[in-house]
């Protein structure tokens, strides 16, 4: 697709959003592909998005991506929101479309099951149970990337077993929930853990789990990027379990976001990576 006249944006709007590192993946992407163009952080308050969101179209943006506070919020804007951010129940990209209105979706499911297949290419979702702790936004993600993948059996755990039940209860199909208590041994013949709590987050105390009733052959996964290596991804590793931090699910949701505002499939390459890990 060529873009002979135009200068090329998008941008993601948060509050606070200075500590996003999706301006210098995507600005990596404009440099790469040699398009004219550029990625802003927009700080935008809660009470500003509507107008934010609006203004879109008439400074040409070609869309957006939203951060903390605004994917639910953001829904309630746009004139067209896609089942799959519906289900989520949070948008994290907005398209501008040639008419001026504007349509949500949510890339983040796509960006966990895309970084799990970078690392591991042979990974299925429905060689085995799989184990998720936390059901936050981020967690939803992940349940629903899971089940669209095929997974059978989600073993979903949480603190408070009600918010699990409620993501349970909208999936359905291979969702089980656990209370808290029995996340030790929810680990036994698992293939894969994930992490979607904020525990072990910098600043957070670790997640507070016992792996020895992991299986060695499973993949130990953790949504967490600050810090690239959380307590229990490390923990993971020592015991010989294979490990996938959360900077991929990153990287990889911004693909999608590419491809609908301007046409091109952008690549996660080792060099852009490494880019960004030298600021975490
Ligand atoms: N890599 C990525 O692209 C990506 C995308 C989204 C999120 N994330 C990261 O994922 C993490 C969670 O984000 P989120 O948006 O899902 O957050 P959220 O909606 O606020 O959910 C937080 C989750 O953590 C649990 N939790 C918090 N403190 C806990 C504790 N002390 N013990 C046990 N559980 C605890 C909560 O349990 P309760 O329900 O019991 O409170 C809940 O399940 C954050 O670190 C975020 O940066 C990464």
């Amino acid at each position: 697709m060529s873009h002979p006249d135009r200068f090329l944006l998008a941008g993601v709007m948060g509050w606070p959003v200075m500590h996003s590192r999706s301006p210098m993946l995507h600005n990596y992407w404009f440099g790469k592909y040699k398009l004219a163009g550029t990625y802003v952080p927009l700080a935008i308050r809660p009470e500003g998005l509507a107008a934010a969101l609006r203004a879109l179209h008439p400074l040409g943006f070609s869309g957006c991506n939203l951060t903390i506070p605004h994917k639910e919020q953001a829904m309630k804007i746009v004139d067209e929101v896609d089942a799959l951010a519906r289900a989520i129940g949070a948008m994290s990209c907005v398209m501008v479309r040639p008419d001026g209105s504007l349509a949500g979706t949510n890339n983040d499911c796509y960006g966990f099951v895309y970084s799990i297949r970078q690392e591991l290419p042979g990974w299925r979702a429905d060689s085995g149970p799989a184990v998720v702790i936390g059901a936050g936004g981020g967690s939803r993600a992940v349940c629903y990337g899971l089940a669209q993948e095929g997974a059978r059996e989600i073993r979903l755990i949480n603190r408070s077993l009600a918010r699990a039940q409620a993501i349970a209860e909208a999936f359905g199909g291979p969702i089980k929930t656990l209370p808290w208590e029995a996340r030790h041994d929810a680990l036994e013949d698992a293939q894969m853990v994930v992490n979607t709590t904020s525990c072990g987050m910098v600043g957070q105390p670790g997640l507070d789990i016992r792996l020895d009733k992991l299986p060695k052959s499973a993949l130990a996964a953790d949504i967490i990027y600050i810090p690239l290596e959380t307590p229990f991804l490390a923990a993971a590793r020592k015991r010989g379990n294979r490990t996938v931090n959360g900077l991929g699910m990153l990287l990889h949701q911004a693909r999608p976001a590419w491809k609908a505002w301007f046409g091109i499939e952008p690549e996660v390459t080792p060099e852009l990576r490494a880019m960004v890990e030298r600021t975490i």
